[in-house]
């Protein structure tokens, strides 16, 4: 593997977004409870540049290259060649409790995460409490945040964190195992950490089962207040299909739809478009990488609510005319 800099860093935007939401409630918590707080984010990197990528795959009608490492904080760790000084490492104190913030960057791949000798026990998801449940392996998906709690309770020593690919369906993903470390205090560099145990890349019946243990907290404090009266009910078909395509490898290309529609992206902000009729645009979409390039998309237009709060702002005089 070639210097860091020479990877191409696949940076999703949500992912600040996430960071800024959880901070406040985490506050209140690290009062509360006196545990250490870390940010870690697992993603993919791509030897090459992630645009170029995606468009020879749209020439070609195959799916874009696979990346070529995951990795932890930015790092893909020492099972990669020439990658020793690469290595992620979280040092933590015998008997501290830590809350890890975990953020899946990576464009297409789920991930598993697990640490050594540890387990987790998850409190969070995408901003909102779960039932906390112990566990020794998380399931990620792009975009997605965990948070969880790490007793550091273990022999002190120096414990692989690791995180690798599900493959969800029979199709080659990056099957490289990402590794960071987490090292007790005053442990030298020399000890050789251990391996975390991470489920099978195809262990469907692991992600099956930690999906179905994600449970909101529903306490008296912070209720599951869900709407429980439908006004509208919509009916949707996802579908995947070909169209012709003269530069791809077999004349034909992939598309999905939403209703029979792929969605094509205009040339012109929906918002823009539609401002003086309709007054905000939602995306509904599949993860960006592959199906949303498919057309596996759509937009919810939704218009002004009574109150100015609930009403979308005329856009800035300044507004660039392209
Ligand atoms: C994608 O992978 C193929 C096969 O390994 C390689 O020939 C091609 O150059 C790669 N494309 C890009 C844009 O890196
Ligand atoms: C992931 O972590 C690394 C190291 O802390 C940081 O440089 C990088 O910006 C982070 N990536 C994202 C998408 O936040
Ligand atoms: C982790 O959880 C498993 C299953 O509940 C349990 O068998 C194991 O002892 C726990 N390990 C640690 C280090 O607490
Ligand atoms: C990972 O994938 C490569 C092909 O992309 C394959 O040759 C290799 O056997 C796979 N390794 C594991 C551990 O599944
Ligand atoms: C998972 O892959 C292994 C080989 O790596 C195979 O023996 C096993 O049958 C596969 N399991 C499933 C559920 O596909
Ligand atoms: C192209 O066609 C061949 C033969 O039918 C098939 O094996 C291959 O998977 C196809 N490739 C793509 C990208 O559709
Ligand atoms: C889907 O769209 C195609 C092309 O517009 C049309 O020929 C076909 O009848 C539609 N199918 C359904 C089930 O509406």
């Amino acid at each position: 593997m070639a210097s860091l800099s020479s990877f191409m860093f696949a940076l999703t935007f949500l992912l600040f977004l996430f960071v800024g939401l959880l901070m406040s409630s985490s506050e209140a918590a690290i009062k509360r409870y006196q545990f250490d707080i870390q940010v870690k984010n697992v993603s993919e990197w791509w030897n090459n540049d992630v645009e170029e990528i995606v468009k020879q795959g749209n020439k070609m009608g195959l799916p874009p290259n696979m990346s070529d490492a995951h990795t932890i904080n930015g790092k893909p760790g020492p099972l990669f060649p020439c990658s020793e000084k690469h290595t992620f490492a979280m040092e933590v104190e015998q008997g501290k409790t830590y809350l890890l913030r975990i953020i899946n960057a990576a464009l297409n791949d789920e991930l598993f995460f697990a640490i050594a000798g540890h387990n987790m026990t998850v409190v969070e998801v995408d901003a909102v409490y779960t039932k906390p449940f112990t566990t020794q392996a998380i399931l990620i998906a792009p975009g997605q945040t965990t948070n969880v709690l790490v007793h550091a309770n273990q022999v002190s020593g120096r414990y692989f964190m690791g995180t690798k690919a599900f493959m969800d369906a029979p199709v080659p993903v990056d099957n490289k195992t990402a590794t960071g470390i987490l090292q007790y205090k005053n442990i030298p560099n020399t000890v050789l950490p251990v391996l975390p145990q991470l489920p099978a890349s195809n262990d469907t019946g692991f992600a099956l089962s930690y999906n179905k243990k994600l449970r909101s907290l529903n306490s008296a404090k912070y209720p599951a207040n869900v709407p429980l009266n439908v006004d509208r009910n919509l009916f949707y078909t996802i579908g995947l299909g070909k169209n012709s395509c003269p530069t791809c490898l077999n004349g034909t290309r992939f598309l999905a739809s939403i209703n029979n529609v792929s969605f094509v992206m205009p040339q012109i902000a929906l918002l823009q478009a539609h401002y003086f009729n309709i007054k905000g645009v939602w995306f509904m979409h599949c993860h960006l990488e592959l199906h949303t390039g498919w057309g596996l998309k759509t937009a919810f237009l939704v218009e002004n609510g009574p109150e100015q709060s609930q009403s979308v702002l005329p856009p800035p005089k300044d507004l660039p005319s392209c």
